[in-house]
């Protein structure tokens, strides 16, 4: 396995990390035996960081997790942990805000311990900012919490650069969490710039665009109620139709090479630069097994070329959030 370093303070990690969301939440049903073997085949390919957070089905997530750890060898001696924190669900299952305040970020730390079952988190960070509560508080009630040894390396998700740089100096910062994609470009201008200037990680999620650009997103796949995807506007209506179009573009490029159209779209974001480490969000061994063949892809110059006019910056149809979550990206204001 292939290994980056998360940033200048961070820790060594693998190549790819496994984003475990979809085992729990947000894309419908998943299997738990298939989850959970997801994950132990992860961690022999050599896979290091699991991506998780204490609100992806509401503490499930990170009891599978748990889990999975506990019933494969040395298994947590082997694995980084991200943790994102500071969602508050309600009891229907909706979310209705972010808690940012010390004394809540030590509550959910205590709770995330528990039921992963370890004595430390190695990546903690807020998953939106909250509005309320100066980041500066948010960061260093972490700090505390790793100075206390029960929390590695901190982490950051969807900030933009003026709040990157609050919050490093503030603490070191190991990696900012943050969508990448082919479709999802926006951190390019001054995000990603900054990351590098401040010595910050990048990991990337939604490399594949929650599946719209893996090439197995069917034109007229059915999505469940409680199904993410459903509410976002990329997979609504017209929206769908132009960014399956890109799809296709894209499609041809991936069978000119002999490879799948997911391996071209991860292969392109691990092409932007070593600092940048990809979360797949694979839940079956078959998509994990598929996403794993990226690390084997060349992509050279020419295929970037063709990779860039087959989707150019700027092509999404549609906001990569609803508006009423848009709201909460502190990296698009
Ligand atoms: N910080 C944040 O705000 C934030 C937000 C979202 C996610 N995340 C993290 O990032 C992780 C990855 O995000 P994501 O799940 O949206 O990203 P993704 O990797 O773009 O999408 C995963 C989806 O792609 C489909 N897929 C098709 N082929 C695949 C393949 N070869 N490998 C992997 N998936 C394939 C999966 O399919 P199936 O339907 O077949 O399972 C799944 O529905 C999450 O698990 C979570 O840990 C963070």
């Amino acid at each position: 396995m292939q290994t980056r370093t998360l940033g200048t303070s961070g820790p060594q990690t693998s190549a790819l990390g496994l984003g475990c969301m979809g085992m729990s939440a947000l894309y419908g049903d998943a299997d738990r035996t298939e989850s959970l073997a997801t994950v132990h085949a992860a961690l022999d390919a050599g896979i290091t960081l699991l991506d998780t957070g204490d609100f992806y089905g509401m503490g499930h997530n990170e009891l599978l997790i748990n889990e999975a750890l506990r019933t494969a060898p040395a298994a947590r001696e082997k694995a980084l942990i991200s943790v994102k924190f500071g969602a508050l669900r309600t009891v229907e299952g909706g979310f209705s805000g972010y808690d940012g305040r010390p004394a809540a970020v030590k509550n959910f730390a205590a709770y995330s311990l528990q039921r992963l079952g370890t004595d430390h988190i190695d990546i903690y960070r807020i998953a939106r900012v909250d509005p309320d509560v100066p980041i500066e508080e948010t960061v260093g009630a972490i700090a505390e919490l790793v100075e206390a040894g029960h929390v590695r390396h901190i982490g950051l998700s969807e900030v933009g650069a003026e709040t990157l740089r609050r919050a490093a100096a503030v603490a070191p910062i190991s990696d900012l969490q943050i969508e990448y994609s082919l479709l999802s470009r926006g951190i390019e201008d001054a995000i990603l710039p900054t990351a590098r200037q401040l010595g910050i990680g990048i990991t990337a999620y939604g490399v594949l665009s929650r599946g719209l650009i893996s090439g197995h997103f069917g034109r007229d796949r059915q999505l469940a109620a409680n199904d993410f995807r459903g509410m976002s506007p990329r997979f609504q209506g017209d929206n769908l139709t132009r960014n399956l179009d890109l799809v296709d573009a894209l499609r041809a490029i991936a069978d000119a090479k002999g490879i799948t159209v997911a391996q071209t779209a991860i292969a392109w974001v691990l092409s932007r630069g070593e600092d940048i480490v990809p979360l797949i969000g694979a839940r079956r061994r078959d998509r994990l097994t598929e996403a794993l063949g990226a690390l084997d892809t060349t992509v050279d110059a020419t295929d970037l070329t063709a990779i860039e006019r087959a989707i150019p910056a700027g092509a999404a149809a549609g906001d990569r959030y609803p508006a009423s979550q848009m709201t909460h990206l502190d990296s698009e204001n």
